[in-house]
């Protein structure tokens, strides 16, 4: 959510931390902040800004700061109103001591007063200056010392980097459920939430894990649990290209991650299908033959965009691989006391891996004797590197808040996990090829989509000012109509709804009229026929049609009055094809409403708090 970097080097880290705060922004963005070291016992030089980036940056402008060694933010507001007062970085009461947090400090209420009641003053209304002041209490002259008696204190949740004037040659960072990186550099290292911050100098990386400490110099780094004791960590190489982070020519990420959709689809299944057989080869899966053979239930659980995948999922591993399946919101999950046995596998579906609520029912399963599996786009993310096994979507990095190619991706990752337990259970051959073979259809198939966005563009025109939307489909395109509704809804700020398509008569029918556009996803599947009923309930109420069809459909003729053909292809990846529509018709839409579409109000790209 909130996004933190860090640089300790020779160079001038101003630009460097701004620009690594833009490549951040897109995951918290009400207020930034950056603290930098300014000589040996001076106070720290701080300058901080409500709203985006740029207005921090004419903050420095009008009083520049200096200095080799500094940290900095993007907020996300938890406690207290974005204001220039709550952003981080959060100073002690001397000015010489900084820090950056994200995460929530649960009793912070109680640390606060105690810090009160020994004379520490707190200017700010956030969770986060206690461990500011935590930090000074402790302080003998030794940062690193003293973060780690002020985390003694401290729960609930940290990624936090300090710097020191008192202790300059250092910045210290620590990580409890939120994630944070080393960069290793030359002569000059990096601390960061996201690669996204430091992949411009470098793309060697150590992940921090939960219960980590690290001590950041210019000429190395050191690593070591909250006792002191040193762990041994390996390096990891980032293999995106600077221009995947980058807009490259489009208005927004979110259009040109929808442009994407024909590679990433593609990336996501390479060398993984084998067409002939009709089967998939999945390396990363950890699983014994055996174990695949007799899992007697999968629950998939996750959150948002991702759940909506799971759902699809769900329909495609009962229908093919014959395995009983469960899809469960993370966030429920995690506090109910559901039936998990050693037989069972538990998906979980994450395109940044670092959910909060996503992670911990993930852990709540491993504890319950399950086994897990991660669907995850974030190379070397907590949920990737917690799970038993995986398979990572390759969709390339997604900087849209609102998902749309790791959506993509994660269907086609469940087609192929279906394919494998299908054929290692009853899925013939024939159905294994003809499975594989609409797989690999698909990249052209959503080309052809794409080629055709500007028909979208047109409808959106229409729909611009709509103040509501229904969408609605059966079977597999129950879940596509609700991630439908979500893309409209969370970039657009129109409410909208999904149903399941013939639920609609048993309350929200009471909604159509003309002034209410309903979405119906439509294609020529196994239910085609029922849909074309509901269809008609619609029109016979004066409610305005929007279709997404496969092809001519006469029964629908005089009841649509919007249509966008897909290409045909089998029921289970229909949601593929008509995911590609829906986006762009919540992208034009916002971008007709004239809305900040890559970073809608109140959203983060990465929800990393309960
Ligand atoms: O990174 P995750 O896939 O775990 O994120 C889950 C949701 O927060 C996410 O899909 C959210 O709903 C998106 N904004 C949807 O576009």
């Amino acid at each position: 959510m909130c996004g933190i970097v860090g640089y300790i080097g020779t160079r001038k880290a101003q630009p460097v931390l701004i620009e690594g705060l833009k490549r951040l922004e897109y995951r918290g963005y009400d207020s930034a902040g950056v603290s930098l070291m300014n000589g040996k016992g001076s106070p720290v030089d701080t300058r901080k800004a409500k709203g985006k980036i740029a207005m921090l940056e004419a903050a420095i402008a009008e009083r520049p700061i200096e200095g080799s060694t500094g940290i900095a933010h993007t907020r996300w507001a938890t406690h207290g109103p974005p204001n220039e007062c709550n952003a981080h970085p959060h100073v002690d009461c001397t000015g010489t001591i900084s820090l950056v947090h994200n995460g929530i400090i649960e009793n912070y209420g109680p640390l606060r007063a105690m810090l009160q009641k020994t004379g520490h003053t707190f200017v700010s209304e956030t969770d986060t200056e206690v461990l500011a002041h935590l930090v000074e209490a402790a302080f003998d002259g030794n940062l690193e010392d003293a973060v780690v008696d002020a985390l003694a204190l401290v729960e609930g949740t940290y990624g936090i980097a300090v710097i020191s004037s008192n202790d300059p040659d250092k910045i210290v960072a620590a990580r409890k459920g939120s994630p944070l990186l080393i960069g290793i550099g030359e002569g000059e290292n990096y601390i960061a939430s996201d690669v996204a911050a430091i992949l411009a100098h470098t793309r060697q990386v150590v992940y921090l894990d939960d219960g980590e400490m690290a001590i950041i110099r210019r000429d190395g780094y050191t690593v070591c649990d909250l006792d002191q004791q040193i762990v041994k960590k390996g390096v990891s190489r980032i293999d995106w290209d600077l221009d995947e982070i980058e807009k490259g020519g489009f208005d927004h990420f979110m259009l040109k991650e929808i442009m994407e959709q024909p590679t990433t689809i593609t990336n996501t299944m390479r060398g993984r299908l084998v067409t002939e057989e009709g089967f998939s080869k999945l390396g990363g899966l950890n699983l014994t033959m055996d174990e695949l053979q007799n899992l007697d239930q999968i629950i998939i659980t996750a959150c948002g965009t991702s759940w909506h995948s799971a759902l699809i999922g769900e329909l495609m591993i009962e229908e093919h691989a014959r395995i009983r399946c469960e899809v469960e919101y993370a966030s429920e999950f995690r506090y109910r006391n559901p039936i998990v046995t050693d037989k069972t596998l538990c998906i979980v579906i994450s395109q940044s891996g670092e959910t909060a609520d996503t992670l911990a029912a993930m852990r709540e399963a491993k504890r319950r004797g399950a086994k897990t599996l991660g669907l995850v786009n974030q190379v070397g993310s907590t949920i990737a590197r917690e799970d038993d096994g995986g398979i990572y979507l390759h969709a390339g990095p997604e900087i849209g808040v609102a998902s749309t190619k790791a959506f993509t991706s994660q269907v086609v990752a469940l087609a192929l996990l279906t394919l494998k337990l299908g054929r290692l259970r009853d899925m013939s051959v024939v159905k294994g090829r003809e499975i594989a073979q609409a797989l690999e259809a698909l990249p052209a198939q959503i080309q052809s989509i794409l080629d055709r966005a500007s028909e979208v563009e047109k409808i959106a025109d229409a729909f611009a000012d709509a103040t509501n939307f229904l969408y609605l489909g059966r079977g597999y395109n129950f879940p596509a109509a609700l991630e439908g509704a979500l893309k409209l809804k969370e970039i657009s700020y129109i409410h909208a709804e999904g149903y399941p398509a013939a639920e609609m008569k048993h309350g929200p029918i009471a909604l159509i009229d003309a002034e209410m556009p309903v979405v119906f996803i439509a294609p020529h599947d196994s239910v085609f026929d029922k849909v074309v009923s509901n269809v008609q309930e619609v029109k016979a109420r004066g409610g305005r049609v929007i279709a997404i069809t496969s092809r001519e459909e006469p029964s629908l003729e005089g009841k649509i009055d919007y249509e966008f053909r897909i290409p045909q292809t089998i029921d289970m990846l229909n949601p593929v094809l008509a995911a590609i529509p829906l986006q762009l018709l919540s992208y034009y839409i916002a971008a007709k409403r004239g809305l900040n579409v890559d970073q809608p109000r109140n959203l983060a790209k990465s929800v990393t708090v309960e």
